[in-house]
């Protein structure tokens, strides 16, 4: 604590730590910031050195070079030796890192490779800034939260590859380390399952796509709509944000979400039959019937071929907004409620989503849930993400089981950003600028014993309203900083010492020519 309250002294009241070599400005925030005199300037001939046995340091050395090059005039070479040196040091934690900046040479040490690449996160964010000269400085710094996420669907709009590694990019300069895709839907199912060509087939394209707002509007585009991933594909979107740090967790939505795949193979829903992709927003009655054992074989089928290319201990399988209308008029599902001495619907979606657990758990993996999967019970073992609101959240972690907290409140970022939001591009509603954002607090009414239960926090970005990648980043940009900030410096966030540093930020969105909304900069955060 004593060591903690030095540190704090060290980067002063204001974390825009300033002296003569200029002004350091990293968001998130770091640990701790000590200026010293001087500067060093990085140009095309800095050469970086990297354990060369350590393939991971090795390409994330040769990232940052290709992301500061066109600020430093050319990529740097990465070698033995070098101005620019990054190792490991087995006595920092893995995320953690040690940046020193000295008129005469740069070090970074990371606790791991990922450590490393963080710090020359930090490192590219005062390059840019300082546009190749970067001030003596010595950084310590390590994230507050495990798990730092952000959420992309890629069905209600499709995404292409490059697109999604862009996604995984924006999340790795905020020093994120998880990528949330959602891959299935009543839209679109966009993931290739060899054993099941037909959902893909079927599933993945929709015959046309309402025009307008949901509930106001019933103009549809006449236009096929549709998409998917082949697992070639996927396998190297996997292996790209690994190489970036960050671990890709598939969500294959069930029981609800599924018209997509009820389309596909209508034995999989209660009625059997008469089901097409939907082509408007909302939440659909038809469901996956868990009173037949055909649909459990086809979910192990499935995620069979899911395991087979995310690494992910986490497996999303989504739990929410699934009514119970269909399941009170199936035979088969009221037989299995008086089989298995069910109470009601609410306790066959927890049966459904128990032996789903199950049969993953026996695979090695573990689930996450959206907070639906706490009504009917839940196992301990599940992990909950908080999305209407943290009151899932709270109680699941006041049951004692793990939480990643993405409230709607505070972490959806489909939301407008300005409260008139007449300037903005049609959006779902809601109204989320950067400062409220900011304010989230994922231990909120929690006490000290029951915190350690929050792995961290997420950003969320559904696509109903967002047909083109530049809109994604719209709504993505400046508001994920502020998700980052509460992830990896929640104990040390400022709100005016964080405007300040986006100013910094912001440049390094320019330079990686990141479209982002404006309306935070302009001051009309409100
Ligand atoms: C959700 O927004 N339905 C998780
Ligand atoms: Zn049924």
């Amino acid at each position: 604590m004593k060591k903690l309250i030095l540190m704090l002294c060290a980067v002063g009241l204001s974390g825009a730590a300033f002296a003569a070599g200029g002004e350091v400005n990293i968001v998130p925030k770091p640990l701790s910031v000590t200026l010293r005199q001087g500067t060093f300037r990085v140009t095309p001939q800095t050469e970086i050195a990297v354990e060369e046995k350590n393939a991971e340091l090795k390409r994330a050395a040769e990232i940052f070079s290709e992301a500061v090059a066109p600020v430093v005039g050319g990529e740097m070479k990465t070698g033995k030796q070098g101005a620019i040196d990054v190792r490991i040091d087995p006595a920092l934690e893995a995320e953690a890192y040690t940046l020193e900046v000295a008129p005469s040479g740069i070090s970074v040490r990371g606790g791991s490779a990922q450590g490393a690449f963080y710090g020359l996160q930090s490192l590219r964010q005062m390059i840019v800034d300082g546009e190749g000269s970067v001030p003596a400085v010595r950084i310590e710094d390590k994230p507050y939260f495990g798990y730092r996420g952000g959420m992309l669907d890629p069905c209600r709009h499709f995404w292409t590859i490059d697109e999604v590694k862009e996604y995984i990019d924006i999340l790795a300069m905020h020093k994120m380390n998880r990528f949330h895709w959602h891959l299935t839907e009543d839209q679109g199912w966009r993931i290739e399952i060899k054993r099941y060509p037909e959902l893909t087939r079927v599933g993945s394209m929709r015959k046309e796509t309402l025009f307008g707002q949901y509930m106001h509007s019933n103009e549809y585009d006449k236009t096929p709509y549709g998409g998917y991933y082949t697992q070639k594909e996927i396998r190297e979107v996997v292996a790209y944000a690994a190489e970036r740090f960050i671990t890709v967790i598939p969500e294959i939505e069930l029981p609800g979400h599924a018209v997509a795949a009820l389309a596909s193979y209508p034995w999989l829903g209660c009625k059997g039959e008469g089901y097409e992709v939907r082509t408007t927003w909302g939440v659909s009655t038809e469901v996956y019937c868990p009173g037949k054992e055909t649909t459990f074989e086809f979910l192990q089928n499935v995620l069979e071929e899911v395991l087979e290319l995310f690494p992910s201990k986490y497996i999303h399988i989504g739990g929410d907004e699934c009514p119970k209308d269909s399941w009170k008029e199936c035979p088969l599902c009221q037989q299995r409620i008086r089989q298995e001495g069910l109470k009601d619907e609410f306790e066959l979606q927890s049966y459904t989503i128990r032996r789903v657990e199950k049969w993953l758990r026996e695979h090695g993996r573990e689930i996450i849930g959206w907070d639906e999967i706490l009504e009917g019970g839940v196992s301990k073992t599940a992990t909950v993400m908080s999305w209407r609101g943290s009151k899932g959240g709270i109680a699941a972690a006041k049951a004692g089981n793990h939480v990643i907290m993405t409230p709607n409140t505070h972490c959806y970022l489909d939301y407008y950003q300005t409260k008139d939001p007449v300037y903005e591009p049609q959006g779902i509603g809601g109204f989320l600028p950067v400062s409220r954002v900011y304010k989230l607090d994922p231990y909120d009414q929690l006490t000290p014993e029951e915190r350690p239960y929050i792995l961290g926090v997420q950003a969320n970005l559904w696509t109903e309203y967002i047909a083109t990648f530049a809109h994604v980043k719209h709504m993505l940009l400046p508001r994920l900083a502020a998700v980052a900030e509460v992830g990896w410096a929640y104990d040390r966030k400022d709100f005016e010492d964080f405007s300040h540093r986006m100013q910094s930020l912001r440049k390094s969105y320019d330079a990686a020519g990141l479209n982002y909304a404006t309306y935070f900069f302009d001051g009309k955060d409100e």
